[in-house]
C-alpha cells in the first residue's frame, strides 16, 4: 500500500535523510512540509498538508512542534507523534511526573519556583545534585552543582539573566551511573534497538560526544521501555536509562530520566546491524495503513 507521508521539519539533518531514503525505496508519496513556510489558520490546513495521510514531526524547535501537532490533530491528519506526547516529552516536569506516576523508577526531583526554595532542595538533596532546564535538549544548560556557593552563584543567574522558564527550577538527585547511559529507539513500547553512551563528562548525550555503541536490550529494559512509553501516550520515542546503584557493588538497577519526542536515530543506526530507518517505516506503514482500513469502514 503507497501512502502519502508528510515530513514536517525545518532543517534536513541526517535522519531525516535516512527517513526520506527508506521512504523513497519503498515508493511512497513524500511531502515535505517546510515548517518555517506554513500558516496555519484554525479551521482550514495548509494547501501542503491537504493530501497527507500521516505526519511525522521533526520540528526542531520545540514550540513550532508543539503547536504544529495540535493543528495536524485539529483537522484530522494523523500526526507523529501526537500532540500530548509532544506536551509530555518536551517538558522535564511533565515528563518527571507522568514517569512517576506510572511507577516507572525516575530520579527523585523537586520543582521550586524561587531562588530560596531551589536552594532548600539543592541541600535536601546534598551534592552533587543536578539542575535541568525544563525545556531543551542534547545536554545543553544542564548543571552538576557540587557545593553550596556554586548553587547560590547558578540560582542567581539563572534567576538574573534566564527567560522566564528558567525560573522554574528543576531539581534532580544526581545518579552516580558507570560513566554512562542507555538510549532505547522504541515505536509504540517495542524496542528498535538500543545503545549504551559512554563519556568520561557527567554528561553521557551523543551531542556532546559520547562514544557510542551497541546495547541488548534485556528483559528488564523492554519492561521499563513499554511502560515508559506508555505513560507518555506512545509514538517514535527515546528511551533514556541510567544504571544506579553500581558504585556501591550492589546488583544495578535501571532508571528512566526523560523520555524524547522528536528522536535522532542517526547515531543508533551506525551501531547497530538492525536497519532503524526500515523498522521506523514499518511502523508507519501500519500506522497509516490503519487509518485508511477505519476510513474505509466510515465510508
Ligand atoms: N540525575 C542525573 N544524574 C546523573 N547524570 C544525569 C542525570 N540526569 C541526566 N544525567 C546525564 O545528563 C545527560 C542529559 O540529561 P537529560 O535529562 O537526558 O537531558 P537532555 O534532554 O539534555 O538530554 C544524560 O544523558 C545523563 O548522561
Ligand atoms: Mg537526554
Amino acid at each position: 500500500m503507497r501512502v502519502n507521508v508528510g515530513i514536517l521539519y525545518s532543517r534536513i539533518r541526517r535522519d531525516e535523510k535516512l527517513l526520506l531514503n527508506e521512504l523513497r525505496d519503498r515508493d511512497h508519496e513524500i511531502t515535505k512540509v517546510d515548517v518555517r513556510k506554513q500558516r496555519f489558520n484554525i479551521a482550514d490546513p495548509p494547501e501542503a498538508l491537504v493530501d497527507v495521510d500521516i505526519l511525522v514531526d521533526r520540528c526542531l524547535a520545540t514550540s513550532r512542534s508543539l503547536y504544529a501537532t495540535q493543528f495536524a490533530e485539529a483537522y484530522g491528519i494523523p500526526v507523529v507523534n501526537g500532540a500530548e506526547t509532544a506536551e509530555v516529552c518536551a517538558n522535564k516536569v511533565k515528563n518527571s511526573l507522568a514517569l512517576q506516576k506510572a511507577g516507572v523508577p525516575t530520579p527523585n526531583t523537586d520543582v521550586a519556583f524561587t531562588k530560596d526554595a531551589a536552594l532548600e532542595s539543592i541541600e535536601a538533596f546534598g551534592y552533587p545534585c543536578v539542575l535541568k532546564p525544563v525545556i531543551g535538549s542534547w545536554g545543553r544548560l544542564m548543571a552538576k552543582i557540587e557545593s553550596r556557593s556554586a548553587a547560590e552563584a547558578i540560582l542567581e543567574h539563572k534567576e538574573t539573566l534566564g527567560h522566564y522558564e528558567h525560573k522554574v527550577f528543576y531539581v534532580q538527585e544526581f545518579v552516580d551511573k558507570p560513566g554512562r547511559d542507555m538510549r532505547v529507539v522504541a515505536v509504540d513500547g517495542e524496542p528498535i534497538a538500543g545503545m549504551v553512551r559512554s563519556s568520561d563528562h557527567w554528561l553521557t548525550n551523543a551531542a556532546k560526544g559520547a562514544e557510542t555503541a551497541e546495547a541488548e536490550t534485556t528483559d528488564e529494559m523492554r519492561n521499563l521501555v513499554e511502560t515508559a512509553s506508555d505513560a507518555v501516550g506512545g509514538g517514535l520515542l527515546g528511551i533514556d536509562l541510567m544504571e544506579t546503584g553500581v558504585e556501591s557493588g550492589e546488583p544495578s538497577d535501571l532508571t528512566v530520566h526523560e523520555v524524547n519526542h522528536t528522536v535522532e536515530f542517526k547515531a543508533l543506526n551506525e551501531v547497530t546491524d538492525v536497519d532503524v530507518p526500515a523498522r521506523v517505516v514499518d511502523w508507519l506503514e501500519a500506522r497509516a495503513g490503519a487509518r485508511s482500513e477505519t476510513a474505509e469502514v466510515r465510508t
